[in-house]
């Protein structure tokens, strides 16, 4: 996993097909994804539940690239070395999901991932200003976490601040929420460089009828593209 900032497509499968996790996976990288994103939801940090490491365990041998975990739990700490084992390669905790953070990307890195925060609409870019050395991925929130196919909060001058923070240092800037052709330039004009879209790469398609996935993947990118 080289580090660059070039623009890279990951779609979120909170928008797949739920029974056909191992056949989605395989069809959209076919199409062309970077990455794949994997939203885990506790019911408690967030008001809806997906699957836990047992489910990211069983899609990894489906995912040839990056599988990208966000979790949407707390608290987030008792459970790191079960993703990490589940084959993550990388594991994105919240910055609002309980009072220690830095021991969180700390454990995170320690389990071998690669350590990602990520940032509700609320939450300002000053709440990472201190953890900069030790994050490989910033995420963020564009819409308020749950739930798929929801209105693009426009986050663009925090997206800008935190590229001011990162400086040089070899961290993604990630966007979740909202992400289409017509929002995905704003945010890529603004430094970010991975961009995750659930509805936005799903709609149209499936596993019997994959190409309007690789379709939509090239749209999102072309018009991020676009503005760099
Ligand atoms: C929201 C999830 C997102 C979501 C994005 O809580 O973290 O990854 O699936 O879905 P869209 O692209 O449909 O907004
Ligand atoms: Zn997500």
């Amino acid at each position: 996993m080289a580090f660059d900032r070039s623009i890279k497509i990951a779609p979120s499968i909170l928008s797949a097909d739920f029974a056909n996790f191992g056949a989605e996976c395989r069809a959209i990288e076919a199409e062309g994804a970077d990455w794949v994103h994997v939203d885990v939801m506790d019911g408690h940090f967030v008001p809806n539940i997906t699957f836990g490491p047992a489910t990211c365990a069983a899609i990894r041998p489906h995912i040839k690239g990056v599988m990208d975990v966000h979790l949407m739990i707390a608290p987030v700490d008792p459970y790191i070395d079960a993703f990490a084992k589940a084959g993550a390669d990388i594991i994105t905790a919240h910055v609002e999901a309980g009072p220690h953070i830095h021991r969180t990307l700390q454990a995170i890195r320690g389990a071998g991932a690669k350590a990602g925060v990520a940032l509700n609409p609320g939450t300002p870019a000053s709440a990472v200003a201190d953890l900069m050395d030790m994050v490989d991925l910033i995420c963020v929130m564009t819409v308020n976490p749950g739930f798929g196919g929801q209105k693009f909060l426009d986050m663009t001058a925090k997206v800008r601040a935190l590229r001011a923070l990162i400086g040089n240092r070899p961290v993604h800037i990630e966007i979740d929420g909202g992400v289409d052709p017509s929002t995905a330039p704003l945010v890529a004009a603004a430094g970010a460089d991975v961009l995750v879209a659930g509805s936005a790469v799903f709609r149209g398609g499936s596993v019997s009828n994959p190409a309007p996935y690789g379709d939509n993947i090239r749209a999102i990118r072309a018009a991020a593209n676009a503005v760099l």
